[in-house]
C-alpha cells in the first residue's frame, strides 16, 4: 500500500513553511501546493495548484487522505468573494478525491460581535470546505507571532519605527496571541486524529493582552522607550495609510487588519486543552524567538 499523502495548501507562506518542515520531519509524505512550484525549495514535493482555478487541484490531491488550506487573498479588494470561492472549489476537489480530513486555521472572533468583513469571511470559508462533505477539522486563531507573519510584522515595525504610539481606539482591544510554534504543533496534533476529526477549535496563547500591551511589552524587550499619545478618532482609512507609511505592510492587507481590530479576538472555548494538553509560550518568549529568526535570517 502506498503512504499516504497530505497535502498542505499555502505550504510556501509563513505558517505553511514551518509546518511542511515539521511535517516531513515527522516522517510523513508532504506535497506543497503552490502557484509556482517551480520556485519551491524547501521540504516536501512541490505541486501546481491554484485555488481560483479548480481544474487545476485534480493533481494535487491525486492520492491524498488529508489536507491543510493555509490560503488567503487578504491582498485583494474582492477577497471575500475570492475566498468563498476557492473555499468551495477545495472543499469540491478534496471530496472528489476521497480525502478523509481537511485541516483549516482560521480567525478567532466572536459569532454575536459586529465581525469585521476579513474576519466573517474566514468564518465563512470554514463551512465553505466542508459543503461537498470532507470533515473540516478548524483551529481558529489571533495573531500569530513568528518571523515573516503578516500581524506580527506591523507590531514589530511599529515599534521599531515610531517615536511615540500614536493610539486610535483599537489598541484597547483584547487579543490572545499564539507563538507560531504553538500554532504548528496543534496544527500537527490534529492531524489524523479521532478526537479532532469534524470539530472546531479556539487556539491562543497564555496571556490575554490589549494591541498597546502588546506593543509596550515588545518595546520593553527591544530596550526603547515608547510613549504613548492618545488619538481615539483616528479613523481606520486613516490608520491603514499611516500603517503604509511606517512599515511596509500593503495598504490594502493594512486596512483590512486596522478594520478587524475592533474586534475582541480571545479563546472563549479551551476545548483543544483537553485534546491537546500542552503548555502554550508566553509572550515575551514567543517574541523573542520572533526576533532571533529574524537576525540569523539575515
Ligand atoms: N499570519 C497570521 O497572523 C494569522 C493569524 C490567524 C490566522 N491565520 C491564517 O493562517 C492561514 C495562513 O496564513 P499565512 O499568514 O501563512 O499566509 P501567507 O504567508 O500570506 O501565505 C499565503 C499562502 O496562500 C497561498 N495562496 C494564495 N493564493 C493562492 C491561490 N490562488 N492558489 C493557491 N495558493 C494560494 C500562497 O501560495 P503561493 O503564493 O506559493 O501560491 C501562500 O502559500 C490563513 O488561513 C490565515 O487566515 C494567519
Amino acid at each position: 500500500m502506498s503512504t499516504p499523502v497530505v497535502l498542505v495548501a499555502g505550504g510556501t507562506g509563513f505558517v505553511g513553511r514551518r509546518l511542511v518542515r515539521d511535517l516531513a520531519d515527522d516522517g510523513r509524505d508532504v506535497r506543497v501546493m503552490t502557484r509556482r512550484p517551480g520556485d519551491h525549495d524547501g521540504p516536501g514535493t512541490p505541486v501546481g495548484g491554484d485555488v481560483s482555478r479548480p481544474d487545476s487541484l485534480e493533481e494535487a490531491f491525486d492520492g491524498v487522505t488529508a489536507a491543510y488550506y493555509l490560503v488567503h487573498s487578504l491582498g485583494s479588494s474582492d477577497f471575500e468573494a475570492r475566498d468563498a470561492a476557492a473555499a468551495r472549489a477545495f472543499g469540491e476537489a478534496a471530496a472528489a478525491a476521497g480525502v478523509r480530513q481537511i485541516i483549516y486555521l482560521g480567525g478567532l472572533g466572536d459569532d454575536d460581535d459586529d465581525l469585521s468583513a476579513h474576519l466573517r469571511s474566514r468564518r465563512e470559508v470554514e463551512s465553505l470546505l466542508g459543503a461537498a462533505g470532507v470533515p473540516v477539522t478548524v483551529l481558529r486563531a489571533g495573531i500569530i507571532v513568528g518571523h515573516g507573519g503578516i500581524s506580527w510584522e506591523m507590531t514589530r515595525q511599529l515599534v521599531e519605527h515610531l517615536p511615540a504610539m500614536v493610539t486610535p481606539r483599537w489598541v484597547r482591544t483584547r487579543t490572545q496571541p499564539i507563538a507560531i510554534a504553538d500554532v504548528v504543533r496543534y496544527l500537527i496534533g490534529v492531524l489524523d486524529n479521532p478526537d479532532a476529526v469534524g470539530r472546531t477549535f479556539e487556539i491562543g496563547g497564555p496571556e490575554v493582552l490589549a494591541y498597546v500591551d502588546m506593543l509596550k511589552r515588545v518595546a520593553a524587550i527591544e530596550g526603547r522607550a515608547l510613549p504613548v499619545v492618545q488619538v481615539p478618532l483616528l479613523s481606520p482609512g486613516l490608520s491603514s495609510r499611516w500603517l503604509a507609511l511606517v512599515t511596509d505592510v500593503d495598504v490594502r492587507a493594512g486596512r483590512t487588519l486596522v478594520d478587524s481590530m475592533v474586534n475582541e479576538v480571545v479563546v472563549r472555548d479551551p476545548s483543544i486543552r483537553d485534546v491537546l494538553p500542552f503548555e502554550t509560550t508566553g509572550y515575551d518568549d514567543a517574541v523573542r524567538t520572533a526576533l532571533d529568526e529574524r537576525r540569523e535570517s539575515g
